[in-house]
């Protein structure tokens, strides 16, 4: 990896929502495309903000704070047209990196959920990502040719059941991008999800049984679990030009895990761990 970048987004604006502090991959991201020449603004909801540590990241890319809830359509568009002020014009790529469930914080069951919290969930997790591409037309503040990618889990389409309604957010973002995806490709605007293995934030710690869904992907994945600042590299490749004819897709980046089906170490662990048994 060459530490000053290979200056792929020169040039470049976007829109970074999700950084909270530095294990967020928002803020990891942000720094990969500040390395590689882009210029963005930070955005997060406004109780995020009071914790401060978004400030650092701001200090340290040159980046401005928008707040901005997802869950209230009048912040959303307010967000696009500061941006569109803020840069004299649009921007070439959006991350989406926002993911919130009050039904896992608070410990609410998949088949005893709570349904107000489950919308709130489907609400922050992955409809904002219709109202952000919603108003960033309306706003006309993505640029012809910009990409879109928001930060997805293998949930979507394998049942992890401490993930719980997660699960289901990740498959309505998948599916929202696919669909804003045909809609944006007139204008050579591609929309992706990138599906990310377990990865030690504040956000995937705070699910119950993490550590054993970190260590089983590590297990399985035969280049283990990539971490947030890989994740970054990968998403700096999709904001740039020589991923201009991808789009609608979930990118796994996941070290191989989604296509294996279990590791030599895996084997040797389990037949020890059940040879009592036999
Ligand atoms: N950590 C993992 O294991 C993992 C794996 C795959 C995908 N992801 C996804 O990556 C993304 C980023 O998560 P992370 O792991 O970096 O954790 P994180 O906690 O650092 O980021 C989640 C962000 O969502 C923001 N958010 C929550 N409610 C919001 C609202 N109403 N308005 C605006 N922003 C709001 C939070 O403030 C926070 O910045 C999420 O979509 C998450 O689901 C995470």
């Amino acid at each position: 990896m060459n530490e000053t970048g290979y200056g792929l987004l020169k040039g470049k604006k976007g829109i970074i929502f999700g950084a909270l502090d530095d294990r967020s991959i928002a803020w990891r991201i942000a720094l990969a495309c500040k390395r590689e020449g882009a210029d963005f603004v930070l955005s997060n909801a406004p109780i995020a903000l009071r914790l401060g540590a978004l400030n650092a990241l701001s200090e340290e890319t040159n980046a401005p704070i928008f707040p901005c809830d997802v869950s209230s359509e009048e912040d959303v568009e307010q967000l696009m047209v500061k941006t569109r002020e803020h840069f004299g014009g649009g921007v070439d790529f959006i991350l989406h990196a926002i993911g919130m469930s009050p039904n896992i914080r608070k410990k609410k069951e998949y088949n005893d959920l709570n349904y107000s919290w489950l919308n709130q969930t489907l609400d922050i997790s992955a409809i904002s990502l219709h109202k952000i591409l919603n108003y960033a037309e309306k706003k006309d503040v993505l640029n012809d040719g910009g990409s879109v990618v928001a930060l997805s889990y293998i949930g979507a389409q394998r049942i992890f059941s401490k993930y719980s309604d997660m699960n289901d957010a990740k498959a309505l973002l998948e599916s929202i991008a696919r669909n804003y995806g045909s809609r944006l490709a007139k204008r050579g605007i591609r929309v992706n999800t990138v599906s990310q293995a377990p990865t030690k934030t504040s956000a995937g710690t705070g699910i119950k049984g993490f550590d054993g869904m970190y260590t089983f992907a590590e297990k399985i994945a035969p280049l283990g679990n990539p971490d947030a600042d890989e994740c970054a590299d990968y998403c700096v490749t999709l904001f740039s030009d020589l991923t201009r004819k991808v789009t609608m897709q979930n990118l796994y980046h996941d070290g191989g895990f989604v296509t294996s089906g279990i590791s030599e170490e895996m084997i040797e662990g389990l037949l020890k761990l059940y040879a009592d048994e036999e």
